[in-house]
């Protein structure tokens, strides 16, 4: 009889765990950690859908000075400081998340992954003077409209974040006042960017010799290590070259190259040599380019 008791209590008490684990897991399932509030409405189904991410993100922040995120809650999304809607380019009947601009909020967190390459819609991600890290995510090629990056002043590290060859529509790119390092790949200078600013970071090596096929406007390579010759190529790219600022690498030989190419509509020595006026060696939130009404990127 003993010992019959003591089957029973144990089997009781197996099938009691086991119904205690299949609760657990289902907990597990049905947690709404990652689903918007049910009590939530919003304006558009886009906006629930990066309701969530934003609110991951959030809790990544490990710093916060100017209490920018506690502006983050609710559906109100259109209305969470550094967040702009605007009607994407598929339908202009819906409201999406469509640019952020962090500028200058001194936020801090150990990565972007999972953040802005998780944003379907999202066009431009300005984000100077903040304090995050870690690289960028290739994911981000996956965003149909993105055009504009701007990661400067922050504490980004690691070989260049190749992860933006794939963005298609890419047009600026902003890495200046960061720490990475290594070569600059050849792909950057084939890509159809408008402004490429990779300045005081620790870029080292050659310049590619297919440095002058870039078709930007603005280029700012100052305060790096670059070494050797300037690629003769540079000659190529005065037709649109505005701005080139090359000063302070270990650059040899550019004003013969420049006289060089003189046939060919060279780049003024003045600029390769001078610091521009535009602010682009500066690390505050002046960017030189970039205009206000470029956050709400679709509008005509
Ligand atoms: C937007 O947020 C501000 C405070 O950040 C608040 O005063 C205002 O009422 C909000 N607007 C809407 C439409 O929710
Ligand atoms: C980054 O954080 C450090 C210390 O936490 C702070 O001193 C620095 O000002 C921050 N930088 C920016 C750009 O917010
Ligand atoms: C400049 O472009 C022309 C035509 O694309 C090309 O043949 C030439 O090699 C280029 N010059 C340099 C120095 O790269």
């Amino acid at each position: 009889m003993e010992h019959n008791n003591h089957f029973i209590t144990c089997t009781i008490l197996i099938i009691l765990l086991t119904l205690l684990g299949i609760l657990r897991q289902d907990c597990e399932c049905t947690s709404p950690s990652l689903a918007p509030s049910p009590d939530l409405t919003f304006a558009d189904v886009r906006l629930a859908v990066v309701y969530p991410i934003i609110q991951s993100f959030k809790l990544t922040i490990t710093l916060d000075p100017l209490g920018i995120t506690s502006s983050w809650v609710g559906s109100d999304i259109c209305n969470y400081t550094g967040f702009y809607c605007d009607n994407p380019p598929d339908s202009t009947s819906a409201t999406t998340l469509a640019a952020i601009d962090f500028n200058g909020f001194h936020l801090a967190a150990l990565t972007l992954d999972g953040f802005i390459d998780q944003l379907p819609d999202l066009a431009i991600f300005h984000a100077n003077s903040n304090n995050f890290s870690g690289t960028i995510s290739p994911k981000i090629a996956q965003l149909p409209y993105f055009y504009e990056l701007d990661i400067s002043n922050n504490k980004f590290s690691g070989q260049f974040p190749s992860a933006v060859f794939g963005i298609a529509g890419l047009s600026f790119l902003d890495i200046r006042f960061n720490f990475f390092t290594g070569a600059v790949p050849p792909q950057v200078f084939s890509q159809a960017l408008d402004a490429l600013f990779i300045n005081n970071n620790n870029f080292m090596q050659k310049l590619p010799d297919n440095f002058g096929s870039t078709p930007v406007q603005y280029l700012t390579l100052a305060n790096n290590k670059f070494t050797g010759p300037i690629p003769t190529s540079i000659g190529n790219a005065s037709s649109t070259l505005t701005e080139v600022l090359l000063l302070n690498n270990y650059l040899t030989g550019s004003r013969a190259i420049v006289r060089g190419e003189e046939p060919s509509k060279p780049v003024p020595i003045e600029q390769l040599l001078h610091e521009d006026r535009a602010n682009m060696l500066e690390a505050g939130e002046e960017r030189g380019v970039g205009r206000e009404e470029e956050l709400h990127p679709w509008d005509s």
